[in-house]
């Protein structure tokens, strides 16, 4: 498949990626406030995780210790510096820095934390790559103003960024402002994300969805990444403040024209309406063609539309784990995947928790977006969501991960040979940590082992898996040496 001329930049940006809630821990320490997804019970691959109003006694809420990186950050940055880490995206806990979302005045011993993670982090010449908001806001803001519904959101989400952009200066150049913004444009997305609290305690995914509102919160999460990337860039003018979607590729299932059309259309609709607003600063046709039909009025007010087009992010980044299918036929079989459920594709294999494994998928979607935007480009998450077994030595021979990170890599790098202006990967998970989708420790994407079970229970050492050997061999080869043959040798 590879072709010998095309090979990684040699600065292009190798690592891995994170988000607090699904791995810090100490939900309640150095002054943290509540946030929205500490309030997410665990559940299973079938058992679906509940958000609950108030922390319920006997619950089981994995955030609360996720892998305790709260304590543990230095050894965990230690292992990502003898991987060769170049980047580590990670975000900030916003109710860390702003308890309940509305205060004047930052916690500052929140802040004393990522300081001492960045100060880490540069002893192993990382650049951290920080997601400002990944799935989670501070629950007050929830309770008080029923989340991003409120148009008052945006200036506290102005003022948590300004303390950000002020304090890290000098530390951090590469910013995302929301994770997986275009999750909102899903009917569970406004209670996955954080962003919209449900009316009362209830399985995550089965709530009433409200169109009306969930597009007027999206709209107020763009009106706020805008106001941020226009604000950073006046603080440092050498920031690189990126967007973040979940890209979900579809394709027809047939050649039916309609199967055709309807891909086109979520493409559109799933993918490209956040990003257009993102990267081009205006709202795309089809987007107003489709809130006339659902009967969505969004409440624009003036200067917001200003706001947009001043805002236009510096890079693009987004998520890629799997694809499926459209078809216009109803009784095609459903299957799952990050964020989308879509139709099953009868050419690929799918994980243990049914995303379907496609390599060249990822090839097809960063043309399908470079040659839209032309503007650099980051895979900020990507991975086999395992189940992995400890030898009685201690070791995890996982290489069915390495296989399906090996052919994602090699497809990047034929996009790079189509032209993508592609400048880092940072795979999901690379220390196993909580599941977003459904609160399991069992769901595990790392290089590095947790000893923690989906009950809570485990000594939370970390060790190396065959990937970590493998990764770190590839990193060192700038994408090179891909085939895993040496990776008992290297475990020695
Ligand atoms: C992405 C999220 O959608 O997928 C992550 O940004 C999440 O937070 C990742 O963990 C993988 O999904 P899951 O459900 O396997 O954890």
């Amino acid at each position: 498949m590879n072709t010998p001329m095309t090979k990684f930049p040699a600065d292009f940006l190798w690592g891995g990626a994170t988000a607090a809630n699904q791995l810090e821990g100490g939900y309640n320490e150095g002054g943290k406030g509540l946030s929205t997804s500490d309030m997410i019970t665990a559940g299973t691959h079938t058992t679906r995780r509940r958000i609950t109003l108030e922390l319920e006694p006997g619950s089981n809420y994995p955030s609360h210790e996720a892998i305790d990186y709260y304590h543990r950050y230095a050894e965990d940055i230690a292992l990502f510096g003898e991987m060769g880490f170049k980047v580590f995206r990670m975000s900030i806990a916003w109710s860390r820095i702003f308890p309940n979302g509305d205060d004047t005045e930052p916690n500052e011993e929140g802040l004393k934390f990522y300081d001492r993670v960045f100060a880490e982090l540069k002893k192993h010449n990382i650049e951290p790559l920080v997601t400002i908001s990944h799935y989670e806001a501070p629950f007050a803001l929830s309770k008080k103003y029923h989340g991003w519904t409120n148009r008052q959101l945006i200036d506290f989400y102005v003022r948590y960024c300004e303390t950000l952009f002020t304090r890290y200066k000098d530390t951090v150049k590469y910013w995302l402002t929301f994770n997986e913004i275009n999750i909102l444009t899903l009917p569970m997305g406004g209670f996955f994300g954080g962003a919209i609290p449900p009316q009362e305690s209830s399985e995550l995914g089965t709530g009433a969805d409200n169109m009306q509102e969930r597009y007027q919160a999206l709209h107020h999460q763009f009106v706020a990444s805008a106001k941020a990337v226009k604000l950073g860039h006046e603080i440092n003018p050498e920031f690189k403040i990126g967007c973040m979607i979940a890209y979900m590729c579809s394709y027809p299932l047939t050649s039916n024209p309609e199967d055709v059309l309807l891909a086109q259309n979520k493409d559109n609709l799933t993918n490209f309406l956040c990003s257009d607003v993102q990267v081009r600063g205006v709202y795309p046709g089809f987007a107003k063609r489709y809130f006339q039909e659902q009967g969505i009025q969004l409440v624009i007010e003036e200067g917001d539309e200003q706001i947009l087009r001043e805002g236009c992010v510096d890079y693009y980044t987004c998520s890629y784990y799997s694809s499926t299918c459209v078809s216009a036929d109803p009784d095609q079989q459903q299957i799952g995947g990050n964020m989308s459920m879509g139709l099953k594709n009868p050419y690929l294999k799918a994980s243990d928790w049914e995303w379907q494994i496609d390599p060249q998928g990822l090839r097809w979607s960063l043309n399908n977006i470079y040659n839209r935007y032309g503007i650099p480009m980051m895979v900020v998450e990507n991975g086999l969501g395992a189940v992995d077994t400890v030898e009685a030595d201690g070791s995890i021979h996982d290489a069915y991960r390495i296989d399906y990170l090996k052919q994602h890599i090699e497809a990047m790098k034929e996009a790079i040979g189509d032209g993508v202006d592609l400048i880092g990967y940072t795979p999901w998970g690379c220390i196993d940590l909580v599941s977003a989708g459904t609160g399991e420790m069992k769901k595990r994407y790392g290089f590095i082992y947790v000893d923690k079970d989906n009950e809570g229970k485990g000594t939370l050492d970390r060790s190396r898996k065959d990937s970590f050997y493998w990764y770190k061999q590839v990193i060192a080869s700038n994408g090179e040496q891909l085939e895993p043959s040496h990776v008992q040798e290297l475990r020695r």
